[in-house]
């Protein structure tokens, strides 16, 4: 067990209505905002128009950057920057899903730095400074509203990369559920994917940590696999999204890794779909899970499995281990592909094997990745081939 720093500073505005905090929170960093935000759902939504409101009755100054897509680029990244420096913006007030989010902050890094921002993924060049990002969040899914984490797309490249620092970390985030009612079903399902994911590449670990901090992954994920369901049926269904979204921001922000140092392994497999194929993050995610922990298991972890199969999903806890693994995997299958309507393999989303080699090797980041199980890239194409 190893000891952990617990530092989660970003001051979260929870509940109905919260967004009518925002001007004040925005005065405290200075005079001059930059909104950014995606492809028009905060407009259609009537979001923007309270922003906007609440920016001018703070009597700020509001530069806009939009039509950050999905896998966000880092031309706008690069535009954001530029920007930030030219009109000598205090604060970035991201509006949006985790895309915007993640965007903004390598824009508040970029302004700070003469070099091209691509760099802080690409050569991991240090941030010593950022403008400080205030985000408003609009899809319960990355938890990139609470953590340093960023993930950017370069599509000349085919390369998605991310990295997490603590200086990234927004300073004030609102989260309203019943902005996350418009959110699609499609949407929903793979938001909900992608927080399973976060805390199973936790919860899945090499190296025992605290009890305390498992039983809260088993509850988070209990969450998810009750809620998600709930907000499919009935999008306007408070509890259900607001359950979600809290669940969205502890998944990743740091408090459940406690002491476990092991990397994550779906997801450098996913980043490596996103980046070739463009695809949604969660849908990646669920299509290689069920996969990843059919190929990872063994007598010696089996007991991880029968653990998240009996107290996340309810399996009768005195079927043997092996058993109860296999439920496990199915329950997971089942809640992904039947209960959120996600598609189950590559080949449905007409994904071949044609790049599998090369993106094994970058998923492995050339090496081998160190995490719930050691996996080689020759291992990562095998699960790559299982998801076909
Ligand atoms: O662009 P707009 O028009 O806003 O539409 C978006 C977009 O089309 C739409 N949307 C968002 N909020 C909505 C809404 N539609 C209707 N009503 C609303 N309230 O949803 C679509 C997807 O948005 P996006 O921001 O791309 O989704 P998400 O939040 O899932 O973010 C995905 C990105 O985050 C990265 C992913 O790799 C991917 O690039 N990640 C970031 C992480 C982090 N910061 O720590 C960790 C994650 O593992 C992940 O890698
Ligand atoms: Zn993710």
């Amino acid at each position: 067990m190893n000891g952990f720093v617990y530092d989660v500073p970003t001051k979260v505005y929870f509940g109905k209505g919260v967004v009518e905090q925002l001007g004040e929170e925005l005065k405290k960093y200075g005079k001059k905002v930059l909104l950014t935000y995606g492809g028009g759902s905060v407009k259609n939504s009537g979001l923007y128009d309270k922003v906007i409101g609440q920016i001018k009755a703070a009597g700020l100054h509001c530069y806009e950057l939009s039509g950050i897509a999905p896998n966000p680029r880092v031309e706008s990244v690069r535009e954001g920057a530029e920007m930030c420096k030219k009109y000598g913006i205090d604060v970035i007030l991201a509006v949006g899903g985790g895309s915007t989010l993640d965007a903004s902050k390598y824009m508040a890094a970029g302004a700070k730095v003469d070099f091209d921002p691509w760099k802080f993924l690409s050569e991991r060049a240090p941030i010593a400074e950022a403008l400080p990002v205030v985000t408003v969040l609009t899809l319960s899914a990355t938890g990139s509203e609470m953590d340093g984490g960023g993930v950017i797309t370069n599509l000349a490249t085919h390369e998605k990369l991310g990295r997490m620092e603590d200086i990234l970390r927004p300073k004030a985030s609102f989260l309203d559920p019943t902005l996350t009612y418009s959110v699609s079903p499609y949407q929903t399902a793979c938001g909900a994917a992608d927080i399973m994911s976060h805390i199973m590449e936790t919860y899945f670990a090499p190296e025992k940590d605290l009890y305390m901090l498992d039983a809260t992954m088993e509850g988070l994920m209990r969450t998810v696999v009750k809620y998600a369901p709930a907000a499919l049926k009935d999008p306007c269904d408070y509890e259900a999204r607001a359950n979600l979204m809290w669940a969205s921001s502890w998944a990743i922000n740091g408090f459940v890794t406690g002491g476990k140092r092991h990397a994550w392994s779906v997801h450098p497999m996913e980043h490596e779909l996103s980046a070739f194929y463009d695809i949604t993050h969660g849908l990646g995610l669920a299509i290689l899970t069920p996969r990843w922990m059919r190929y990872c298991l063994d007598d010696k972890n089996v007991g991880k499995y029968y653990d998240f199969g009996v107290n996340v999903f309810g399996i009768d806890p005195s079927l043997s281990p092996a058993e109860a693994a296999e439920r496990a995997i199915n329950a997971l299958s089942d809640f992904l592909f039947v209960k959120l309507g996600l598609k189950d393999s590559l080949s449905a989303i007409g994904i071949g094997a044609e790049h599998f080699d090369e993106m094994a090797d970058k998923a492995v980041s050339h090496k081998q990745i160190n995490g719930f199980k050691t996996l080689t890239a020759q291992d990562v194409r095998k699960i790559y081939e299982m998801s076909l």
